[in-house]
């Protein structure tokens, strides 16, 4: 495909921003010349759910992005790898077929759209089935009362539906870029019943899971870890392990947040850098880079804190200046030799390195 400026194949403006953006992130430039490469867009707040939960069920006016925006975003469309599309429901914004289709144009970039699936017709079925995507549908509940409870002004036959509408598209396209996940919001009306889910996604050609933490007061009735409630944690407690478990044998990816299933003697990794290391900065920019990894270090020294009388270790680990595609390929440190490394200190990780900076060979680190 060509570029109506310069002629240039789409391909190469691509790979020639990647490496502009790659040369000056080395170059420790704070203004880049170099495009946007990873997008997210809430494109609506209007639903035509009002799920109890959501803040978007008791909004007050429905704004959508005027599309002269979008115009102006399609711009990006040749640079980018990745736009993740939110809402409310974007499927209820008339645009946004148009839009999708534009984006199929571009190989190289995968959308990620988040959905009640309610509105997913046959023609959307057979687009989002040729695409390179992540569709991630919520459900919260496969019993129809519960759901209906919970996700209000809903019908989870519909639902069920519509996923059978991309399965089925989904076999005539044999798409390998397509990837489709469940998120599920875990609440007082349906923590009992989250095994259920696994034998779902496995029927239904779920890849992973996400099982959510409930935020905002929004259904105070709704929350079982704030307060704490022991009788839903117990359950979890038992039901989270038989849960992975089952998604590992059916090859499901699974992800769960929840702080209070933690028990004592676990261990909480988190992967930081020396690039966060305030008194081993010699060299300056990265600046985001470094921030966030100083943030994330201060925050997992403040849990090594406020967890040490659960008995709960929290570390910061620097992986290593490795070969991956971040850390390119005159990275001194092979994979295997930093994961080996790391995989070696948490084996032996005691309660009194809770909250330490600690290299993948085991050396502690300076903050
Ligand atoms: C706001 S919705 C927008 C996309 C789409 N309407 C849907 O329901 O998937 C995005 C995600 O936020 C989740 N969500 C809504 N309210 C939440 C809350 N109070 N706490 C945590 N997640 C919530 C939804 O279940 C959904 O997975
Ligand atoms: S469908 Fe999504 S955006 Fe709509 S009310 Fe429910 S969670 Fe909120």
């Amino acid at each position: 495909m060509l570029n109506s400026l310069g002629n240039k194949k789409m391909g190469d403006i691509y790979l020639d921003n990647i490496d502009l953006n790659e040369k000056e992130f080395n170059e420790k430039k704070i203004v880049l010349e170099s495009k946007l490469r990873r997008i997210m867009i809430t494109l609506t707040n209007e639903c035509n759910f009002r799920c109890k939960m959501c803040r978007w069920s008791i909004r007050k006016k429905d704004l959508t992005l005027p599309d002269e925006y979008i115009k102006q975003i399609t711009k990006l469309f040749p640079y980018l790898d990745y736009i993740a599309w939110q809402g409310g429901e974007v499927f209820l914004v008339d645009y946004f077929k148009d839009v999708f289709r534009k984006i199929m144009q571009y190989p190289n970039i995968l959308q990620e759209i988040t959905t009640n699936a309610s509105l997913i017709t046959e023609d959307w079925a057979e687009l989002i089935s040729m695409s390179n995507i992540r569709l991630i549908v919520s459900i919260d509940s496969l019993d129809k009362e519960t759901f209906s409870h919970i996700r209000r002004g809903g019908s989870l036959e519909d639902v069920i539906r519509n996923i059978s509408l991309i399965n089925k598209a989904r076999e005539r396209n044999n798409n390998t870029r397509f990837e489709m996940g469940l998120n599920i919001i875990v609440m007082r009306s349906n923590y009992k019943e989250l095994e259920t889910f696994i034998d779902f996604a496995k029927q239904y050609k779920f890849n992973f899971l996400n099982f959510m933490y409930l935020v905002d007061t929004l259904a105070p009735e709704e929350h079982i870890f704030e307060p704490l409630d022991l009788e839903p944690l117990n359950y979890l407690r038992e039901s989270m392990p038989k849960i992975i478990n089952r998604a590992r044998d059916y090859g499901i990816r699974v992800c769960y947040e929840f702080e209070p299933l933690l028990s004592r003697g676990s261990i909480v990794i988190n992967i930081s850098s020396l690039m966060g290391s305030i008194s081993d900065n010699k060299s300056g920019g990265g600046y985001s880079y470094r921030i966030s990894k100083a943030a994330l270090n201060m925050v997992s020294k403040n849990l090594s804190i406020d967890w040490a009388d659960k008995g709960i270790i929290i570390l910061n680990m620097h992986p290593g200046w490795v070969r991956t595609d971040m850390g390119g390929t005159q990275a001194p440190l092979s994979k295997k030799i930093s994961v080996r490394g790391m995989i070696d200190v948490i084996k032996k990780v005691k309660d009194r390195d809770s909250g330490k900076f600690i290299n993948y060979d085991g050396a502690e680190l300076p903050w």
